[in-house]
């Protein structure tokens, strides 16, 4: 089994995301699921162009034409970064929580993959159906304040409801999260929470091992 980490953080050596997907990801190990690990760093990463010859490219495929036979080579990289993904059989995605959302360089990684006739596909009527399906997806997010269900700042998370909505777009019904918060009202409250996102994680890896046994 294959497992995609995309990391979209750029505060790997003190991230609070990250401690917990990595909790996540040592707990697969222990209850001895079969996974490779394949890393992608949004921010460090090369990533290709979402723009110039390969938004060109978006639009042929949109419009259901081949790509032109000129765009071919720049296409190449998306369809790089397009492969990885199909590849996985799970995807985790660290994010935090940045203005309400997600940050700019998944918005970039979720522009570049998401493309018709790889990820989502249109019936001849122009209905879009996902072509994904099969696919797990564990999102660890963290957030400053606290978005919780029933909380004062739960009708702000646009963060969860985007992540569930496009890759559920995409055809992916499996879809898990782990949400660390607050991250930023106190030390006390940070190391409780993080506390708290490491045990959810572990529960959710142990969950999720026996159908990783390869
Ligand atoms: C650019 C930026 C925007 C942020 N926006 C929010 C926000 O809208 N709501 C929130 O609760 N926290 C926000 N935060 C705080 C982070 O979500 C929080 O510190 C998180 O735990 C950081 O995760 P990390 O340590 O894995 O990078 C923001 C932080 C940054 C750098």
């Amino acid at each position: 089994m294959l497992l995609l980490h995309v990391i979209a953080t750029p505060r790997s050596a003190v991230s609070a995301t990250l401690r917990v997907s990595h909790a996540l990801l040592e707990q697969l190990n222990l209850a001895s699921a079969d996974v490779q690990v394949e890393t992608l760093d949004l921010f460090t990463d090369d990533m290709p162009s979402v723009t110039g010859q390969n938004i060109d490219s978006k639009y042929d495929l949109m419009r259901g034409q081949p790509i032109d036979a000129s765009r071919i080579a720049p296409w190449r990289s998306i369809e790089k970064l397009i492969s990885q993904f199909l590849r996985a059989d799970v995807c985790l995605i660290s994010a935090p929580m940045w203005n309400f959302s997600i940050p700019y360089a998944l918005k970039y990684y979720i522009d570049a993959i998401v493309q018709p006739g790889y990820l989502f596909a249109y019936d001849d009527s122009g209905v879009p159906s996902g072509l994904c399906g099969g696919k797990k997806l564990v999102c660890v997010t963290s957030r400053g304040g606290d978005y919780s269900l029933g909380g004062p700042m739960n009708a702000y998370d646009m963060q969860e409801p985007y992540l569930r909505t496009i890759f559920g777009f995409v055809g992916i019904t499996d879809i898990e999260f782990v949400n660390v918060q607050p991250m930023d009202m106190g030390p006390a409250r940070r190391e409780a929470a993080i506390l708290d996102g490491v045990s959810a994680a572990r529960r959710l890896a142990d969950r999720l091992a026996p159908a990783l046994q390869g």
